[in-house]
């Protein structure tokens, strides 16, 4: 009973301005990080990567695949390379490269029990007001992060009307699974501006 990571770098960075997956983080690129929690907990890691950037060595990875053009899209690409005798597939964004103890464990043992699906949440920390509205209570909302594990029949059965979502847990859950919500780390930060490389930078020191 097999494990497998999808790594997804298949973005543009729109909002970071360039391709941030390859900026240098810690003597490496960004996306080496992920890769490298990736491979040390599975038995397989499939890479998405930019369709231009597909024939770029990735010494990391077991498959180089090239994503799409949302990142659901770029899942689907990488579930596609996926064994289909793997029975647990690992959802990571190459965007959050910070090393965390215990979400990766955390996530697989949910799945490993049971769940269909489990994903890494933490508390909201800031007030949250809707765009055309008003306050909303902060303390019903947590931030959802990845790693995210799941059945792979699961995962698999989620993808198969071709939907479109920030995350794969959600589609899981419009799909009528079960998921888990396990505790995330404040330190798990997502890379979606400059200001996140820097914290990056010093949190993988
Ligand atoms: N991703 C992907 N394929 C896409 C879009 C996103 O593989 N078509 C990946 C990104 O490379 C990233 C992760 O999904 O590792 C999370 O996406 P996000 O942080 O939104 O990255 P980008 O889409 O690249 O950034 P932006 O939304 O600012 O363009
Ligand atoms: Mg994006």
């Amino acid at each position: 009973m097999s494990t497998w990571a999808i790594v997804v770098a298949g973005g543009s960075g729109e909002r970071f301005g360039q391709r941030k997956q390859y900026l240098a983080l810690g003597g490496e690129r960004v996306l080496d990080w992920a890769l490298r929690s990736a491979a040390e907990r599975t038995d397989g890691v499939v890479l998405v990567v930019p369709v231009d950037a597909v024939d770029h060595p990735e010494p990391l990875a077991s498959m180089v695949v090239a994503g799409g053009a949302t990142r659901s899209a770029s899942v689907r690409a990488g579930l596609a390379a996926v064994p289909t005798d793997a029975a647990t597939i690992v959802v990571h964004d190459a965007a959050r490269p910070v090393p965390v103890p215990g979400v990766w464990e955390r996530v697989l043992a949910a799945v490993r029990a049971g769940a269909d699906a489990a994903v890494p949440a933490v508390p909201v920390s800031d007030t949250l007001r809707e765009v055309d509205g008003r306050t909303v209570d902060r303390t019903r909302f947590v931030a959802v992060q990845t790693p995210q594990a799941f059945r792979a029949a699961a995962l698999r059965a989620a993808h198969a009307s071709r939907p479109d979502g920030t995350d794969d847990g959600s589609l899981v859950e419009a799909a009528g699974g079960r998921v888990e919500v396990v505790d995330g780390d404040p330190a798990n930060i997502k890379i979606t501006t400059p200001i996140d490389l820097s914290v990056a930078e010093l949190l993988c020191r």
